[in-house]
């Protein structure tokens, strides 16, 4: 299910270790055009969020959710200065806000596509079973009103590999097929130590399958202009 506890303490070091660039990630979200208000599924430790709303600030309504709460944690503690801003512990297959948003995206989070050369894409997701995806993705929909969009964030192939970051610690990832996905263990390491360990469970879908997922919950996809550098776009019908 995406429970991301036993890496939260060790999250921002790897991930600000060059893993994502939450710059390029946000100046490509507000590039895709304006929102008043705008909610990110999986906000983990609120990195998007502050770099949002530290060069946005004046925007009216920022929402985060997050199933794990170690996460949430230190998103709160980070995001407190922002009044603008709140977070919620919700699972995505099940949240409801009582609110309508002009913008909704996942970056890394519960939902995301890979891109791979020439390959066809594929959405990849944090949700194993497929009644979750589609519990998941209707929910999302109820929170984006029409007109509306929702961004979902492009990475590159995941591969094993493992490589030295900050404190010297060494950063190692390793994938290994499962039914209708993969299995994908992460690893913090000091020297003989293993400070983090930590196994998700993905589903994916071929992109036909992914398109009509969210089409059948009235996201459009463009294909013409629909792939930006980092996310996937669809609009509300
Ligand atoms: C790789 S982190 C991405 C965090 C953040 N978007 C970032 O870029 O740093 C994935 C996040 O998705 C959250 N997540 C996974 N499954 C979820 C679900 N079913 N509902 C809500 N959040 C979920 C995890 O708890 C985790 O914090």
């Amino acid at each position: 299910m995406g429970d991301y506890t036993n890496m939260s303490a060790y999250y921002d070091l790897i991930m600000t270790s060059g893993y994502y660039d939450y710059q390029k990630i946000v100046d490509n979200i507000v590039h895709h055009g304006e929102f008043d208000n705008v909610l990110e599924l999986g906000c983990g430790t609120g990195l998007i969020l502050q770099e949002l709303v530290t060069r946005h600030p004046a925007i009216p309504k920022v929402t985060g959710i997050d199933l794990t709460s170690a996460m949430l944690n230190i998103a709160s503690e980070r995001l407190n200065p922002y009044p603008n801003v709140s977070l919620q512990r919700q699972n995505v297959t099940q949240f409801d806000l009582q609110s309508t948003y002009d913008l909704a995206f996942s970056y890394g989070g519960v939902w995301y596509f890979v891109v791979d050369g020439d390959n066809e894409p594929f959405m990849v997701s944090h949700l194993s079973a497929h009644e979750d995806n589609c519990r998941g993705i209707e929910r999302v929909a109820g929170h984006v009103h029409s007109g509306g969009r929702l961004l979902l964030g492009i990475q590159g192939p995941h591969h094993d590999y493992q490589r030295p970051i900050k404190n010297g610690y060494v950063y190692s990832q390793k994938i290994e097929p499962a039914d209708h996905g993969f299995t994908k263990h992460y690893y913090l390491t000091d020297h003989d130590e293993t400070l983090m360990a930590q196994t998700i469970r993905y589903r994916v879908y071929p992109l036909d399958e992914a398109l009509a997922l969210l089409a059948d919950n009235g996201f459009q996809f463009d294909r013409q202009t629909g792939i930006g550098s980092h996310f996937f776009e669809f609009h509300k019908t």
